[in-house]
């Protein structure tokens, strides 16, 4: 099945064209084309990402990258008759934004006849591990499905953060969630407190790299609750009454200790989910998992007691539409049908 996957419900417009076979049991994924338009520098000056700039940057975007994915004439009739399925983010994310794209897709599926579904954002990250390297067909037989679950996810992004305990492709159940500040959110504050510009986590990861870890103690919260909740939000408190009684504190070590503080938590829920639910694997995505600390951490933590580790390729970490076209070929197997209207909310 060929799929044209359309994603705009955050700060980034993507277009992406994939190729879906095997199913339920034995997935195979090939990227064939993943367009993304950033506007990091459109939202940079604000310090955070201003929803109605989103949609009138996404609604000029979307025509610029579907003119460079189709050009146009016979090369966009020839695409068109091999695609089968159309998805577009439904949610969550902002819906001023998620509107563009549905709107667009709409119109793009009347237009060539082509079934339409909605896909959800969060089981896009989910599904990412599996998108393999743009022009390249993957097969499961790295990770057979029997080496994969049942898993722990870990979805860790600028919005949400939630672990999972995954059945299969079609089948999990939620384990935990944050209780304020999403892993992003909080890298994202505490950047902007230590006057780094938006998006935080990278600016936070590169300034960490030249600080201790361990130099400054912050509280690890909601460590030893017997749950799989996770608080940031007192962790940024304690970076900000650190950062008012020092003023001359040593950035790069604040950033460092930070960073690790909330590592620790993400790692130790993770790693006692497995424990508990004998998991085979860890699945780790969503944008904070391109922080090379928290993929290595969780990596040498999971090799530690035998499990496998799995984390997207670096570019399918963040927003892109090719984890959409995955999310949109398991919304079809699995015969679930997402309303084609934007939720900002949506679970997963
Ligand atoms: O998944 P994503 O691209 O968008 C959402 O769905 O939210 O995630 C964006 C979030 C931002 O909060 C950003 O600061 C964070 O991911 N992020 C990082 C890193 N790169 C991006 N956080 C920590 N370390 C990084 N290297
Ligand atoms: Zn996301």
């Amino acid at each position: 099945m060929n799929i044209l996957a359309i994603e705009t419900s955050c700060d980034e417009t993507g277009m992406a064209l994939l190729h879906a076979e095997g199913g339920l049991r034995a997935p195979k994924l090939s990227v064939l084309m993943n367009l993304v338009a950033s506007q990091i520098p459109i939202h940079r000056p604000f310090g955070g990402v201003v929803p109605n700039l989103a949609k009138r940057e996404h609604l000029k975007n979307l025509p610029v990258l579907y003119r460079k994915m189709f050009g146009s004439g016979p090369r966009a009739a020839r695409l068109w008759k091999k695609i089968n399925l159309v998805t577009v983010t439904v949610g969550p994310g902002l819906e001023p934004a998620l509107w563009t794209g549905i709107e667009f897709a709409k119109q793009l599926s009347r237009e060539h006849k082509k079934m339409l579904v909605g896909a959800n954002h969060l089981e896009g990250h989910l599904y990412s591990f599996l998108l393999p390297a743009e022009k390249k067909l993957i097969t499961n037989h790295q990770s057979p499905i029997g080496h994969i679950f049942p898993a722990i996810a870990l979805i860790v992004s600028g919005g949400h953060t939630a672990l999972l305990r995954v059945e299969s492709f079609s089948k999990w159940r939620r384990l935990g969630e944050t209780r304020d500040d999403a892993a992003g959110e909080a890298f994202d504050k505490v950047a902007r407190l230590l006057d780094l510009p938006y998006p935080g986590g990278p600016e936070i990861e590169k300034l960490a790299n030249t600080g201790g870890p361990g130099a400054i103690f912050f509280p690890r919260p909601m460590l030893h609750e017997k749950n799989y909740d996770f608080s940031f939000s007192g962790l940024k408190t304690a970076v900000l009454y650190f950062m008012k009684e020092n003023v001359d504190a040593n950035k790069a070590d604040v950033a460092a200790s930070f960073q690790q503080a909330a590592i620790d938590v993400l790692v130790m829920k993770t790693m006692r989910a497995v424990r508990q639910y004998n998991a085979k694997s860890v699945i780790l995505c969503g944008g904070v998992a391109a922080n090379k600390k928290l993929r290595d951490d969780l990596r040498v933590a999971a090799k530690e007691i035998g499990v496998s580790f799995f984390a997207p390729q670096t570019a399918y970490n963040f927003d892109n539409a090719a984890m959409i076209g995955a999310a949109g070929y398991f919304t079809v197997l699995r015969k679930k049908i997402y309303r084609l209207s934007a939720q900002g909310t949506l679970d997963i």
